[in-house]
């Protein structure tokens, strides 16, 4: 498309291909989502009923909300407070709320990372003993519950400090030589290791009770708005999108990159993963189950890092070739959040760079030594479970959905984008979106997540979240809330050190042609 456009992106980083990209796209979304949290979440929303609001979630907000943040990333071509920015000054702050959802995601998903790569050596001999749960919560985390320590877990900290040592030397590498290279080696790993992982479950004992208890649906769970809400987060999470990442990530794309097909291949492998995920881990619970003479719903311990550090232990050491067993789960996960937590922080990185005028190098040391620390001060400390817990909510059930139903309303309501949008993404791909992917994004996704926004804010406020003191939710809960939001405000006043402002988007063929003959504007620049 045209050489028209403006300067500041000229030297901008690439992909070195579409595939580079595409591998990346799925190291984003398959992450610790999909292991860690997707095979819980949906034993606890109803099992196989869980599927349908899983599916619909997916197809209604998950794959739409994908091609508005590829949209986004590749037709403005920046980071997400450039992106905002270049559509209107007074959007910039939903870019920086973006930025600061990714920095809040990222100083967490480390420690669940160097949990993963310490019990991948713990499942070597097996270190849990005879009481994984005594082990993970008092030897291992010595953790002190909800409270705030400052009392820091050294087999903790110096695992965390490398992983974020090699995270952010890998980020100063850059999108094709580091991100690129990292992925297309982790991901094929990982899905060797998922695939030989899965086919071992399949051939335990009870598997296939474990497969029933998946995979049989309980309706009634349908009518509840909680199993929906649970649905659509699981998606936001999963496929990495409304906080910044497929929106940086597909602004490194050449120009002409097949948009469409490649969100849907992305999507695809990403429920695919989950869905095999799901049927790794009942398996796998099912023999568990068979060993204890007991019924898969009878099983206690199914969800979030129970499921995965306690109840998977117990059944590492039950299994005969349980140490291998271990290996390959706890390796997966590793594989799998550490290429999400790339993307993660890409968010932050490319932000800084583009506002501040920092190089790679600078913005790795400075911003993700930043992060580094406030991580490793909140998260490697004995209060690390109940803290992660609640970040963890507040940020995807609240700020990451307020993120996701902005971006609808900018794109639709406040600048009635969403006709050059899917005219950008037709225009470069090979297949085509039509109005149902409007209408999806201008009215249904925005209504449905404020309706969940609101369900969701009004639990929040009704009983305290997990049974913690009130003082500790509202402290740490809302204070990062009003954290993020804040960093947004403060961040966007400050002056830009790159040039931002002076950006065309490619002139789109055809689409001035078929915008006047629906009477809407002729040029994107009219439309601001
Ligand atoms: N998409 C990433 C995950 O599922 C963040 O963990």
């Amino acid at each position: 498309m045209a050489k028209q456009a403006a300067a500041p992106h000229v030297g901008r980083e690439q992909w070195s291909g579409q595939l580079g990209f595409l591998l990346a796209a799925i190291g984003s979304a398959v992450g610790l989502g999909n292991i860690w949290r997707f095979p819980g979440v949906a034993y606890d929303n109803g099992g196989g009923a869980f599927l349908i609001p899983y599916l619909v979630a997916l197809l209604t907000a998950g794959v739409p909300i994908l091609l508005l943040d590829y949209s986004f990333g590749h037709r403005y071509r920046g980071s997400a407070p450039t992106v905002f920015r270049r559509l209107g000054k007074k959007f910039e702050p939903l870019g920086w709320f973006q930025v600061a959802i990714s920095f809040v995601i990222a100083t967490y998903y480390t420690v669940i990372i160097v949990w993963a790569i310490r019990y991948t050596f713990f499942s070597l001999n097996l270190a849990w003993g005879d009481d994984p749960a005594a082990f993970f919560i008092g030897d291992f985390l010595q953790d002190a519950g909800a409270t705030v320590t400052a009392d820091v877990v050294g087999g903790i900290f110096w695992p965390m400090l490398a992983l974020w040592v090699v995270t952010l030397a890998i980020l100063a590498l850059g999108v094709a030589k580091g991100i690129e290279r990292a992925n297309k080696i982790f991901i094929p790993l990982l899905a060797v290791l998922f695939l030989v992982l899965v086919v071992r479950a399949l051939f335990l004992d009870g598997a296939m009770d474990g497969l029933n208890a998946f995979f049989t649906p309980n309706w009634e769970a349908l009518a509840d708005p909680g199993v929906w809400i649970a649905a659509y987060s699981q998606i936001f999470f999963s496929l990495s999108i409304a906080f910044g990442i497929m929106l940086t990530y597909s602004s490194y794309l050449r120009r002409r990159s097949n948009l469409v097909p490649v969100s849907y291949v992305a999507a695809f492998a990403n429920s695919s993963f989950e869905l095999l995920a799901g049927i790794g881990v009942f398996s796998t619970l099912g023999y568990m189950a068979f060993q204890q003479g007991i019924a898969v719903s009878e099983l206690e311990g199914i969800t979030g890092v129970v499921l995965s550090f306690i109840t998977f232990p117990q059944i590492i050491t039950m299994m005969p070739g349980g140490p291998i067993f271990g290996v390959l789960f706890f390796g997966s996960l590793t594989l799998a959040g550490f290429t999400s937590l790339l993307s993660i922080m890409q968010v932050v990185s490319a932000a800084f760079q583009e506002k501040f005028g920092l190089s790679r190098v600078q913005v790795s040391v400075l911003i993700g030594g930043l992060c580094m620390i406030i991580s490793l001060a909140l998260f490697s400390t004995t209060s690390s479970l109940a803290m992660l817990d609640t970040v963890d909510k507040y940020t995807n059930e609240v700020g990451v959905v307020t993120s996701a139903i902005l971006m609808c309303l900018i794109a639709g309501v406040g600048l009635r984008k969403l006709p050059e949008l899917q005219a950008h993404l037709n225009a470069v791909s090979t297949a085509r979106v039509g109005a149902w992917w409007r209408i999806l994004v201008g009215v249904v996704v925005p209504i449905a997540l404020a309706y969940m926004l609101v369900t969701s804010v009004a639990e929040l406020f009704s009983e305290p979240y997990g049974g913690y003191p009130w003082t500790f939710v509202n402290l740490v809960g809302w204070g990062v809330v009003g954290a993020m939001v804040l960093a947004a405000v403060v961040y966007s006043l400050i002056r830009w050190r790159r040039p931002v402002d002076d950006f065309v988007p490619d002139p789109i063929p055809g689409f001035a042609r078929d915008s006047a003959r629906l009477g809407g504007p002729t040029t994107p620049e009219a439309q601001r």
